[in-house]
Order: C-alpha cells, then structure tokens, then sequence
C-alpha cells in the first residue's frame, strides 16, 4: 500500500506519495489542569450580543465558549512556567527575575540592553517619545494599530512600505510582510533621511494575516536603511513564528534552527519592542530592547515615569520569572511546529471547505475575508465586525474585527479609512484548544456561510476617539 504524508508548508497542502505509512504527530504536552468552559443556547448569545453593542470586544467572557479574540495573554503557561511564578523575587529594586529576564533575552535575541514593560504598548510609548520628532515620517511593513497610535501621539505619521501582494488576501506569496524597498528608497529620497527616525519592521505582520518576512529581505532592508543611516526597530512580538516559516520556506534555512532563525533576525536590527503576551505565552508582560547605549539611558530614564522603576518596568517579579521561561520555550522546534502547524490545520480545512479565507494561511490565526465572505455588504455597513457577530450569534466562538473599525479614521481628513483587508480573525492561543475545538470552530463558520445571503449589516452608534474598535458599539441594519 501506498501511504499518504501530508505536508503543511506556508498553507498549502502537499499530498506526496511515499512507500511509508501515514505518521501522526500530536501536541508536545499533556494536560495537567483544566478550566471549564460552558455552552450557551442561541437565544442567550443572542441577548448577550446585543448587550456588547455587537462587538466582540464587550461580550463578558463567561458568555463565550471558544475565545479566538487573541492569543494575547491568553496562552497557556508550562508547567516549569508555572513554578517560575512562585520564585518572585517582588523587591522594589533590582529583583532576581529582572536578572534572568534579561538574561534570556540577550542569549535568544541578542539585544544588549533591556527595558522591561508593563506590555507590548508601553514599549512603544517609550521608543516613539524618544525617537520620533514633530512632523517625522514612519516607514513600517503595514500598520499595527497601537504602535501606530503611539507614532502618531509623537507627531510622526506612519508610512506602509509593505509589498502590494500584503493587501490582496488570494496572493500566495509565502512571505507577504516583506518590505517593498522601492517604495521605501522613494519616501527616504522624497522627505529625506534625517525625517526618517527608524524602520518599523514587524515579524509575522498581524494585519496582514499573520504573514512572514523572509531574511532576504529583512538583509536586503538592511543593507539600504545602512546606506542611509536609519535604524530598524523591530516589532517581535512573533518573532518565533516568524522564523519557523523561515525555516520552512526559504531556501538555504531548512537545516536552522528556530532559535539560530531567531537570533539571525535580531541582529539585523537596532532594537525591539516586544509583547511578551504572544510568542513567550505570559499572561502580561513586555519590553523593549536596545543595542545602543545612549538610547537605553534615555528609555530607562522614561520608564520611570510611565511604567515603573527600570527593573520591574509594571511586571511582577514572578512575571518576569515566568517571562525569561517563555523566552526560551518559544523557540523549541516541537512546540514552534505544533502551534503553528494547529493554526494550518484549521485554515487548511477551511480552504477546503470553500471558505474565503486569507492565503497563505497565518501564524497565529485563521483569517477571513469578509468582503468575499458577505460581498453584498459594502464597507460602511462593517462585514467583519457583522461576521464576527453572528459566528458568535451560532456557536458562541469569539473572534475579532480586523477591518474598517480597526483602520480607525484618517488623522486629516476625519474619513474612516478604508483598508483593502476586511477579515475577521479567529487567533488560536498556545497550548490551548485541542484539535476537537478546531472542529467546532470549522462548523460554526461552515453554518454561517452557508447562510451568508440572510446576514445584514451593522451602523456605528458610538465611537471612541482612539483605538475605536476596542469600545465601539454598532446597532443591527434591518
Ligand atoms: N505589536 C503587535 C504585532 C501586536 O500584535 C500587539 C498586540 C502589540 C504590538 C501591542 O502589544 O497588546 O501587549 O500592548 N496585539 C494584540 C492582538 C492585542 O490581539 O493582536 P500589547
């Protein structure tokens, strides 16, 4: 007999016939603890909708059943984590954590100075205020909404320099948070270097669906932005996923290591934000990491200010602890492989099922595209956050908007932007569902594109002047 082996490689599925029988693989843990989730009917999702304006952001927690809002501080700690929390060395001043999360960040990625955050936004308030002057300019592979708020609040306006192939959810190319250098050369030469505060350059950019930037390009990157002095920033907060599709998929990084991948990102840059939420699996957490001294005295001496004392920077000392272990687990290759291989498996049968979902499938989420999942509904009457309503309305699954309300409005003008990506995203968390909650999840998107033609669209009733989808509520068109 002929057995089958299914590859999963920037989502797209391989069937290769080998003379081997089919080999399973299965997560790398066990379950040690468990927390009860609870099954809603229709009629009490419906009522809590409602309530939460339709949006997914105000529904309480006890009302949903499978939470895909985010896999921000919703991933699950090792048990080695775990024991790390009761080492807390919680002084005010210079705690034993402190030492070891800065330990493990400068072995995995390389940076020589730390600045430890409350969360990823902290760290972003903290470069944006001391790099960014009144009336500079931004480049970053696609927009991230916080980090893009922070630059805005500095006076700077940011600026997308992603490949064009980023903005079009049926492109398959495998690294779609690649830099488009020729438009990145044109702004430099069109306001000038020293305009040009850094690069903001993401891992695994999440507004694009969770899509890689291959090392190529991050080099080639490099080598221009040295040409002209400008230093790159580098947003990690998935960097380890980032470096797994390295690994898969770009030649001459099959044989690397997550790890070696990883450290190979880090040193083409200057410095790093990082939530800590995501690749390392804390709950809460973050930093920001430099290499240039003068800019780490300034950052520890605003840290102070917003954050706290520079050694505990709004963590816990037991955070900290619980951060430098996930540091290191973040870049094993049986774990790296299994959390992005589950994200695959759900957007694999999806794709297979007929639904519009973004291709190649992301690291760290399934995303679908609501324009083609509802095309009667235009922009303005909001069919991602309509989809993400009624996903919840059937199953009690929770995703989360990443469209037009995510977008916000344009600075100047006041018009809401209308970006080319209109998804919802269903974000796994790590080490969290099992395969039989993917499924649950692959029905309840089957049942509501099955009755996409019925789904009518939403109006904003109120808006919040910053981060607007976090807050906003919306009423049902009839
Ligand atoms: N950068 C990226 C790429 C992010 O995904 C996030 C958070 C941040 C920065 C900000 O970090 O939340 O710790 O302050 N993303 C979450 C998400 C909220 O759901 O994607 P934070």
């Amino acid at each position: 007999m002929i057995g089958d082996i299914i590859e999963i490689r920037a989502g797209i599925l391989r069937t290769m016939t080998t003379p081997k029988k089919r080999r399973s693989w299965a997560e790398p843990f066990k379950i040690k603890m468990v927390e009860p989730v609870f099954m809603t009917t229709r009629e009490q999702r419906q009522k809590a909708i409602e309530e939460a304006g339709f949006n997914t952001f105000l529904l309480r927690s006890e009302d949903v059943y499978i939470d895909l809002l985010t896999d921000s501080g919703t991933s699950a700690m090792s048990d080695r984590q775990w024991a790390g929390i009761l080492l807390g060395d919680e002084a005010y001043a210079g705690s034993r954590n402190f030492y070891n999360l800065e330990e493990a960040i400068q072995k995995y990625y390389g940076y020589k100075y730390v600045v430890p955050t409350h969360q990823g936004r902290g760290a972003e308030h903290i470069i944006s205020r001391i790099m960014i002057k009144d009336g500079d300019y931004i480049p970053g592979n696609m927009y991230f909404t916080t980090t893009k708020l922070h630059q805005e609040l500095a006076g700077g306006r940011f600026v997308d320099v992603i490949i064009d192939e980023a903005h079009d959810p049926d492109n398959w190319h495998p690294f779609k948070g690649n830099i488009d250098l020729d438009k990145l050369e044109a702004l430099i030469k069109k306001v000038g270097a020293e305009k040009i505060p850094y690069v903001a350059m993401a891992t695994a950019v999440n507004m694009a669906g969770g899509q890689p930037i291959s090392l190529e390009n991050l080099k080639a990157t490099r080598e221009l932005t040295q040409k002209y002095g400008i230093p790159i920033i580098h947003d990690m907060t998935r960097v380890a996923e980032n470096a797994y599709m390295i690994q898969q998929n770009e030649d001459g990084y099959h044989d690397k290591s997550v790890e070696e991948i990883v450290r190979e990102i880090c040193d083409l840059t200057d410095g790093a934000t990082m939530s800590a939420k995501k690749d390392p699996m804390v709950n809460i957490g973050g930093f920001l990491a430099l290499n240039d001294e003068k800019l780490f005295d300034e950052a520890r001496n605003m840290v102070v200010i917003y954050e706290g004392l520079h050694t505990y920077g709004g963590m816990a000392g037991r955070d900290m602890e619980a951060l430098a272990i996930g540091i290191a687990e973040s870049v094993q290759s049986d774990h790296i492989r299994a959390r992005v291989g589950q994200v695959h498996y759900l957007g694999r049968r999806l794709t297979e099922d007929g639904v519009p979902v973004v291709q190649p499938i992301g690291t760290h989420g399934v995303f679908l595209n609501a324009k083609r999942f509802l095309p009667h509904l235009s922009q303005d009457k909001f069919p991602a956050q309509t989809l993400a309503s009624e996903i919840y309305i059937d199953s009690g699954v929770r995703s989360m908007e990443r469209g037009v309300v995510s977008a916000g409005r344009d600075a100047e003008t006041g018009d809401h932007h209308y970006p080319e990506l209109e998804l919802v995203r269903l974000t796994i968390p790590r080490r969290v569902y099992t395969m039989a909650h993917m499924h649950v999840v692959e029905e309840s998107v089957q049942a509501v594109y099955e009755n996409r033609d019925k789904i009518k669209g939403l109006e904003m009733i109120y808006e919040p002047k910053h981060l607007r989808f976090f807050q906003a509520r919306f009423r049902k068109l009839s």
